[in-house]
C-alpha cells in the first residue's frame, strides 16, 4: 500500500465552511489523502476562505504569501483555494498568485478528486461553476471514525434575499434545500458515530423547503422529524432571517423538547430607513413583534443577533434607533461589524461613512451589547441547567460543555463523561463562561 498523502486544510468564515471542510477531507480521502494539522507535512494545502468583509478576504492573500517558503521547500506541494473568495475572485487569485495550483468554488467540491488529479499532472485547475449535479449526493458522509458530541449538518445553502451589503447570494448562489430523507439519514449516521447535538446550517436556514414525504417540508417539520431520532438529544439551527420565522417554527420552540432555547436572528439595524436601504424587507417594529411572539412560545429563549454599523447614509439618529431596538430586546449574545464595502453589491455604489464615525458607533454599540450579555449571563447564577460535555477542562476533574442557552460552562466536580448531558447548578459568572457544580 502506498503511503497516504497529507492534506492540511485551514478554515475561515462561517460554520458552513467548517462543514464543507469536513466534506472536502472526505472527498480527498478517496484520492489517498489523510488530514494533517501541520502545514509543513502537507502534500496539499487548502484554504477554505470567507469573502464577507474586506478583512476576511485580505487574509487569504497574506496567508498565500506565507506559503511561498513551504512551496520552495517542497516543490511537489499543491496549494488550493476554496470557499467564497475562490468563488468571487478565482481568476484574480490565479493571476496574482502563481503558486496557487487549484481554485474551487463552494458548489464544485464534489469535483475535487478530478481537480486534484489535474494538479498532479502539472496543470492548474479552476472550477467556480454552479453545476447542475447535486454536490451533496457525491459528498455524502462516509461513515467511519467515531466523532465528538456536536456536529454541523448543512440542510440549505445559498440565498435569494440580496441584502444590499452582502456577497453571499453571489458566492453561494441561489437557495437550494436538500431533500429531507437525505438529511435524516445523515443525522442518524452522525448519531451512530456518537453525536448528541446537531446544528442545522443554512445561509437562510429557516427558508428551508426540501422535498419530503407528502411534498415540501418546512424547517419546523424537519426539526420535528429529527426530534424523533433516538440518541439525538439537542437540535439547533442557524442562520435565520426574520421574514422566514414562520408560525410553525415559532411553535416548535415551544413544544419540541430537543430544540434548544437559543435563536440567532440577525436584524442588522434598528432604523426603518436603513433597513429599507439594506433591502431587509421588514421594519424595526415588525422585528420587535416577532421577538414577542417567539418569547410567548418559549419565554426563556436566549436571543442573539448581528449588527452592521455605518451602513451608507446611516445618521446618528438611525444609529440611535439601533441602540433603542437593542434596549427593547435584551440580547444574550451578538455579533457586530463595521460596514465593509463589497465589490459587486448594490451598496458598494453608495457614499461611504468616515471610518472614525463607524469606529465610534461600533464601540458604543458593543458596550451596550456587552452589558446585556453580562446581565443575561449573570442571571444564570443559582439556576440549574443542562450541560453537554464537550471536553476536559484545565483543572483535574473539570469538564467543559455548553448549556441549552449555548453558554460555555465549566463543571468542577464532573462525574459525567464526554458526550453526556448532566444537570448542573451555576455557581458563578465569569468573563466568557459560567462555573457550575453537579446538581
Ligand atoms: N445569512 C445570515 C448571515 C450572513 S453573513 C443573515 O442573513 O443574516 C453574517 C453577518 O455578517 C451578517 O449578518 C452581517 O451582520 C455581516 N455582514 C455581511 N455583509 C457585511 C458587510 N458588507 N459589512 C459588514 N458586515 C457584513
Ligand atoms: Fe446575506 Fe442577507 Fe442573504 Fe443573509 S439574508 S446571506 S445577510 S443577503
Ligand atoms: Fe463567509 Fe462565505 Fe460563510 S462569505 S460567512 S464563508 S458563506
Amino acid at each position: 500500500m502506498s503511503t497516504p498523502k497529507k492534506l492540511y486544510i485551514k478554515t475561515y468564515g462561517c460554520q458552513m465552511n467548517v462543514y464543507d471542510s469536513e466534506r472536502m477531507v472526505e472527498a480527498l480521502g478517496g484520492s489517498g489523502y489523510v488530514e494533517t494539522s501541520t502545514p509543513e507535512d502537507a502534500d496539499m494545502i487548502l484554504l477554505n476562505t470567507c469573502h464577507i468583509r474586506e478583512k476576511a478576504a485580505e487574509k487569504v492573500y497574506s496567508e498565500l504569501g506565507r506559503m511561498r517558503v513551504l512551496k520552495e521547500a517542497k516543490p511537489d506541494l499543491k496549494i488550493g483555494v476554496a470557499g467564497c473568495v475562490a468563488q468571487a475572485e478565482g481568476a484574480e487569485i490565479m493571476r496574482r498568485q502563481p503558486l496557487v495550483d487549484l481554485v474551487v468554488g463552494p458548489q464544485s467540491y464534489h469535483r475535487l478528486p478530478q481537480l486534484e488529479a489535474t494538479t498532479r499532472s502539472g496543470k492548474r485547475a479552476l472550477d467556480t461553476d454552479f453545476p447542475e449535479d447535486d454536490k451533496f449526493e457525491t459528498l455524502r458522509h462516509r461513515p467511519k471514525a467515531a466523532r465528538g458530541p456536536t456536529a454541523f449538518l448543512t440542510v440549505q445553502e445559498g440565498c435569494d434575499k440580496f441584502c444590499a451589503f452582502c456577497v453571499v447570494p453571489y458566492t453561494r448562489g441561489a437557495e437550494v434545500s436538500r431533500p429531507a430523507d437525505r438529511i435524516l439519514e445523515e443525522a442518524r449516521d452522525l448519531v451512530d458515530r456518537g453525536v448528541r447535538e446537531i446544528t442545522l446550517l443554512g445561509q437562510n436556514v429557516n427558508a428551508y423547503h426540501g422535498a419530503g414525504e407528502g411534498g415540501d417540508w418546512s424547517l419546523a417539520r424537519l426539526i420535528r422529524a429529527l426530534d424523533g431520532i433516538d440518541g439525538l438529544e439537542r437540535i439547533r439551527f442557524t442562520t435565520s432571517h426574520p421574514n422566514d420565522m414562520s408560525d410553525d417554527l415559532i411553535a416548535a420552540h415551544g413544544d419540541c423538547a430537543k430544540l434548544m432555547p437559543y435563536l440567532h436572528l440577525p436584524v442588522q439595524s434598528g432604523s426603518d430607513r436603513i433597513l429599507k436601504r439594506m433591502n431587509r424587507n421588514h421594519t424595526a417594529d415588525e422585528y420587535l413583534r416577532l421577538i414577542d411572539r417567539i418569547r410567548a412560545a418559549r419565554p426563556d429563549i436566549l436571543l442573539s443577533s448581528d449588527f452592521i454599523v455605518g451602513f451608507p447614509e446611516e445618521t446618528e439618529e438611525d444609529f440611535t434607533a439601533t441602540l433603542d431596538l437593542i434596549r427593547a430586546v435584551e440580547f444574550g449574545q451578538a455579533y457586530s461589524f463595521k460596514y465593509s464595502t463589497r465589490p459587486g453589491t448594490p451598496a458598494a455604489e453608495r457614499a461611504q461613512l468616515p471610518d472614525d464615525v463607524m469606529t465610534d458607533r461600533l464601540h458604543r454599540l458593543q458596550a451596550l451589547l456587552a452589558q446585556q450579555q453580562r446581565r443575561v449571563q449573570d442571571s444564570m447564577v443559582g439556576r440549574d441547567v443542562s450541560v453537554l460535555f464537550e471536553r476536559a477542562g484545565r483543572m483535574p476533574g473539570q469538564m467543559v460543555g455548553k448549556s441549552e442557552y449555548l453558554h460555555a460552562v465549566h463543571v468542577e466536580d464532573a462525574t459525567a463523561t464526554l458526550g453526556q448531558i448532566a444537570r448542573v447548578r451555576i455557581t458563578a459568572s465569569g468573563t466568557n463562561s459560567l462555573a457550575a457544580v453537579m446538581a
